[in-house]
């Protein structure tokens, strides 16, 4: 079965295994993002709510450094596949983490627990995404033209699965609608729930892979060597250490608090990038013409920071205005503010559509350049227009949800515009000798725009909301306007590339 590569057509015409990875990812797509949906409000609300009573500005900086390092280990959970584990027990290990990682807040145990399931869900995601993903292009051999329409399946997984998770969580943290916790919300239950999906995961993972996915992906595609072992546990080893020492350093002279970490990570999410340029701009293994595209990559990265930066931050400013300043119901319809988390991908799995069929017929469309331009255009529009409800009404009383509906729908034509483009033009534009780790580099974009969050989102507040919303939509529309001016220049530079 598994060495018909070419024949089976099983799951909508797509190789069975795709169906294995399909809900794999479904369900913990399903985790995270329920997970995300209440974890801002459980670490701001008071004890007496249910929650963990942590300053709010805190919450939404350590909201943002999360989601920075979860795609920042997957550096790691790369490195892991190719050369310890093979993609298959890699993916397994990361889920049971990541499950382990919920069913910590599913337990009261507070801040402690917290952070002991930051841990466990930053290392267990970053094991389990890019290498789940990786083993959907692994089904396929090179010539199979199903291969964009099964990536295109498996995205539509992940949506899916990000969509649910922000009804069903926040309602099993309200009680199922039974008022099962009285008036105060149990997020504990929540988080349960998000365990529960991972379980589903990891069940179907489990005895779907055994029959469904190659023997191939058991093997590390490069095996480390015994000398190797021994030179990369030393360095391990030593930069444990430094940590070790710096963490200590920064305790003596009494700086070891939230904030500081969250500074020193934001350096850490900012600076891997750069130096992964670095390398591979003066390795001796990249040719001239490879160096040429991935300079060309270099702007395009930028534009996909900035861009990943205001789309993630829906999870947490974009969250902050829905529980503050928006009127959580139309009629007699009550909804939550963590319910808003499900339009983003909502908007992606009716967009994605229109975008196939316009991409298939638009004869003379724009080069990829020019399509991120005019995505971080959009994506300062969806910023812009969310100042003009405190410049109309003042930012004291509440607004309608649909300011907020709005907002998603136009940085969902952004996600369009970057996000699948973003993904493929990133393999096409990777020098041979780099290919996983240009893969990494997709996440890193996503994750140093995070990180820069950590640091902006400590300005905003319903106060402020008029200006943060204007200067950061300013900034991403004039990066767009550069772009756009520059888009000729990185055309050339991409070398063939399309
Ligand atoms: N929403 C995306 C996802 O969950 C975010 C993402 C983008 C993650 C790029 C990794 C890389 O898949
Ligand atoms: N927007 C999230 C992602 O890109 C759901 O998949």
């Amino acid at each position: 079965m598994n060495n018909n590569k070419n024949m089976d057509t099983a799951f909508f015409g797509q190789p069975r295994g795709l169906s294995t990875l399909f809900f794999t990812e479904m369900w913990e797509r399903f985790s995270y993002y329920g997970m995300r949906a209440i974890l801002l409000f459980y670490m701001y609300y008071a004890v007496t709510e249910g929650g963990l009573g942590m300053n709010q500005t805190t919450a939404a900086s350590v909201m943002s450094i999360y989601g920075s390092l979860v795609y920042l280990s997957s550096v790691v959970g790369g490195w892991l596949s190719d050369r310890v584990w093979g993609p298959r027990r890699t993916v397994f290990i990361g889920g049971v983490l990541i499950m382990l990682g919920h069913i910590v807040l599913a337990v009261p145990f507070g801040a402690v627990a917290l952070y002991v399931s930051i841990a466990l869900i930053v290392a267990g995601t970053g094991l389990l995404k890019p290498n789940v993903s990786d083993m959907v292009g692994g089904l396929y051999s090179d010539n199979d033209h199903r291969r964009d329409a099964g990536f295109s399946l498996f995205v539509f997984g992940i949506n899916l699965g990000s969509a649910i998770a922000p009804i069903l969580v926040p309602w099993a943290s309200d009680g199922f609608g039974m008022k099962l916790f009285g008036n105060t919300t149990n997020f504990h239950a929540g988080f349960g729930l998000a365990a529960v999906g991972m379980f589903f995961g990891l069940l179907q993972y489990y005895f779907g892979g055994k029959k469904y996915l190659s023997n191939e992906s058991l093997l590390p595609t490069d095996p480390i060597s015994k000398e190797d072992k021994k030179s990369i546990t030393k360095k391990v080893v030593l930069a444990l250490i430094l940590v070790a020492i710096l963490l200590v350093i920064m305790a003596l002279i009494g700086q070891l608090n939230v904030d500081n970490i969250v500074n020193l990570l934001t350096i850490l999410a900012i600076a891997l990038p750069i130096y992964y340029f670095v390398v591979m701009l003066r390795s001796k293994k990249v040719t001239k013409t490879e160096k040429s595209r991935a300079t060309a990559y270099i702007p395009l990265f930028i534009a996909a920071a900035i861009f990943w930066g205001i789309e993630e931050s829906g999870s947490v400013v974009l969250a902050l205005f829905a529980q503050e300043r928006t009127v959580l119901h139309l009629g007699n319809w009550h909804f939550e503010a963590a319910n808003f988390q499900t339009l983003n991908p909502v908007f992606i799995m009716i967009l994605t559509p229109f975008f196939v069929w316009l991409w298939e017929n638009w004869k003379k469309q724009p080069s990829s350049p020019k399509k991120f331009a005019a995505g971080l255009v959009f994506a300062g529009l969806s910023y812009a227009w969310m100042a003009i409800p405190g410049i109309l009404f003042g930012t004291s009383g509440r607004v309608s949800p649909f300011w907020l509906v709005g907002s998603w729908f136009i940085v969902e034509i952004a996600e369009m515009l970057i996000s699948p483009i973003g993904l493929s033009i990133t393999t096409k534009l990777a020098p041979k000798a780099y290919q996983s780790q240009m893969m990494s580099m997709w996440f890193l974009a996503d994750a140093a725009g995070q990180a820069v969050n950590a640091q902006i989102v400590k300005y905003y507040s319903s106060a402020t909301e008029i200006p943060y919303f204007l200067a950061v939509g300013v900034v991403s529309i004039i990066f767009g306007v550069i772009l756009l001016a520059m888009s000729k220049k990185i055309f050339k530079l991409m070398d063939g590339v399309e």
